[in-house]
């Protein structure tokens, strides 16, 4: 495939760019109890997801971008969530409200995006592929001779799922993130400790120091072990009659996996509920058992973001922790570790300060 973006509009570089517009408004803030951090976090993978597909980004306080995100969550909030995704429609019938605000919700997101794509075509050059829209017409120019499943309408749904599956996702698993950093002081303290003896104070953690930061990569990984931003699969169909574990499945039948008890098997995991990111590692400090890790499902309908969602955690979480000491605002604050589940499972709402190091 293609890659898009040349010198400073790299995705590195716009998610960079995020995390110091992220680090400013946690410096405004600096020592004050915060209770917005989802928001901040929202606001910040909305963003990034932005500039993947639009090939810019906006500032915070931008209001297009509030709007856009309003919209967003528009289309998958209110008790009949479940029926956006086609899984219960007779809900639909009982949230007439939610209906009209999802509608609504719906029709703005399309009429933004439609208006990007016309852009797009009207300013398309080739030896300057910006961003994922750039890349489909790149695309559908290469197929247009042959039969294609390249279609403007395929277009516009694809950027409403990258936009819708994958702001919330990021956002509250970098909301949990910081929970359990907060819980777990000496867990955060060990990945500064890495993360300065292995990036230096003078510069951004980037993707190529990964490799280098294992105890931090484990602790994200542990992180999302326990948080289980996604306790189910989406609902998948069997196309035709089969056998798993001994279990009759029919054809068409809806299947939903259970991500959270894979996550939670004690015949894989000892102490399954303990918070431990060295159950990650092996005495050389190499990451292990990352196969029993599925946060992002498995098999061919796999997240197709997983690659994005892992580079965005990594240099967001590192970045901050590299930049700030984040505490409870009271040493005494009992932290609750039950999700809250609605599409996907955030924590309850909790308070935090970061102070820079
Ligand atoms: C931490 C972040 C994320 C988590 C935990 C996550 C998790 C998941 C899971 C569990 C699924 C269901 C897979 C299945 O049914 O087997 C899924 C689907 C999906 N994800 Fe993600 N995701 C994340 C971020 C993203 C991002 C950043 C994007 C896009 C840019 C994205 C786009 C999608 C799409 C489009 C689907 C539907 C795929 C399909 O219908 O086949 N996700 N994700």
């Amino acid at each position: 495939m293609r890659e898009f973006g040349v010198g400073k509009s790299s995705l590195e570089e716009h998610i960079l760019e995020e995390i110091e517009e992220v680090a400013d408004d946690l410096e405004k803030v600096k020592g004050e109890e915060i209770t917005n951090l989802s928001k901040v976090m929202t606001t910040a993978s909305c963003n990034n997801i932005h500039s993947f597909i639009f090939g810019y980004r906006y500032k915070h306080d931008n209001e297009s971008l509030q709007q856009l995100i309003k919209a967003i969550e528009d289309i998958f909030s209110g008790p009949g969530t479940l029926s956006a995704s086609g899984l219960f429609p007779l809900l639909n019938l009982f949230m007439i409200d939610d209906l009209k605000s999802r509608r609504e919700g719906l029709s703005k997101l399309k009429k933004y995006i439609e208006k990007h794509i016309s852009e797009h075509r009207e300013l398309f050059d080739p030896d300057n592929i910006r961003d994922l829209i750039d890349m489909y017409l790149v695309a559908e120019k290469e197929e247009s001779e042959q039969k294609s499943v390249m279609n403007p309408a395929a277009l516009l749904a694809s950027i409403i799922d990258m936009l819708a599956a994958g702001t919330d996702t990021t956002a509250t698993t970098l909301d949990w993130s910081f929970k359990w950093m907060i819980q777990y002081p000496d867990v955060q303290k060990r990945c500064q400790e890495e993360i300065t003896k292995e990036v230096g104070p003078g510069r951004m953690v980037r993707l190529s120091d990964r490799r280098h930061l294992c105890y931090t990569e484990a602790t994200l990984m542990e992180i999302q072990r326990l948080s289980n931003t996604s306790i189910l699969s989406l609902p998948h169909v069997a196309v035709c009659d089969t056998t798993i574990n001994g279990f009759k499945i029919p054809k068409n039948t809806i299947i939903m996996s259970s991500l959270i008890s894979v996550h939670l098997d004690e015949t894989i995991w000892k102490n399954p509920k303990e918070f431990n990111p060295g159950r990650f590692l092996n005495e050389s400090n190499d990451i292990i058992n990352k196969e029993y890790l599925i946060p992002f499902s498995i098999g061919p309908r796999i997240c197709p973001g997983e690659s994005l969602a892992r580079s965005e955690l990594f240099l967001i979480f590192s970045n901050l922790l590299h930049r700030f000491e984040f505490s409870k605002v009271d040493p005494d604050d009992i932290l609750s570790f039950e999700g809250v589940s609605t599409v996907t499972t955030s924590p309850s709402p909790y308070r935090l300060k970061a102070e820079p190091r």
